[in-house]
């Protein structure tokens, strides 16, 4: 059952062209993976589904259980050092979109951030803590649990643990798969590592220049790339 449904959507920006007549089902419960390289058109992709910005034609047709769209649909950046204040607790922080969005009153409000950070595995201290005093991978737990706090039903997660330590960049991705599966979310995770991809993916989507030129499950996409493009993609992570 498609959570989301993209037909032909478009965006360009001058003479260059982000996202060129992509179709695409998102469906409930999975993990689409959307992988291509820089300048491919994945985060360009990701904002229209958020509609953080407008497509120049083609639609979207969102699901019921998407209605309220601002608050069902959230967004996970890649750099938690440069989404989140530093001069905001990170208390404050998981408040914010609770009390921005009115979702709870405030006095409610401290027991729902405590809740989030038990969920994306956090001492409960760290409430009174600046993000400049948590590690790279503890601000990540910080921007999931933000992204956590309206409840939401599917998540973009743009490259989630790019910026990470590999070291613990299988923590998060283990924490995100978690959180799934307890919260029965759907995920559209953008990367550029196939390896993060496969370990992540119910369906992997090669982007390239703005097209989607090949979609399937993990194992045929990197055992068999019929692709010459995920071919070389293929090719280009495993040389390191
Ligand atoms: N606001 C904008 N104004 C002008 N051009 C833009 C804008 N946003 C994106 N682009 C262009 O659209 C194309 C796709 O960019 P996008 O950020 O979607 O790629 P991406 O696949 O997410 O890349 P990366 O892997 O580096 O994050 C690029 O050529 C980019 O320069
Ligand atoms: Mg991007």
């Amino acid at each position: 059952m498609a959570l989301i449904e993209i037909k032909n959507l478009t965006k360009t920006f001058g003479p260059t062209t982000a996202v060129d007549h992509v179709s695409l089902d998102i469906i409930k419960g999975e993990t689409l993976g959307l992988v291509g390289e820089s300048g491919s058109g994945k985060s360009t992709l990701a904002r229209l589904i958020l509609k953080l910005l407008h497509s120049d034609a083609g639609t979207i047709i969102y699901g019921s259980e998407l209605e309220r769209l601002r608050r069902d649909c959230q967004l996970v950046f890649q750099d938690p050092q440069t989404s989140l204040n530093p001069r905001i607790r990170v208390g404050e922080a998981i408040a914010e979109p609770i009390l921005i969005n009115q979702l709870k009153p405030k006095a409610e409000a401290k027991a729902r951030v405590l809740e989030l950070l038990g969920l994306v595995k956090l001492p409960l201290n760290y409430v009174r803590r600046y993000p400049h005093e948590l590690s790279g991978g503890e601000r990540q737990r910080v921007g999931i649990a933000r992204a956590l706090a309206s409840s939401p039903k599917f998540l973009v997660l743009d490259e989630p643990v790019s910026a990470l330590d590999v070291s613990i960049q299988v923590d998060i991705l283990q924490l995100l798969k978690e959180l799934k599966e307890r919260l029965k979310l759907t995920y559209l995770f953008i990367a550029h590592d196939l390896q993060v991809i496969g370990y992540m993916s119910d369906r992997i989507a090669v982007m390239k220049e703005g097209q989607i030129v090949e979609l399937g499950p993990p194992a045929e996409i990197l055992a068999t790339p019929h692709h010459p493009y995920t071919q070389k993609l293929l090719a280009s992570t495993l040389k390191i």
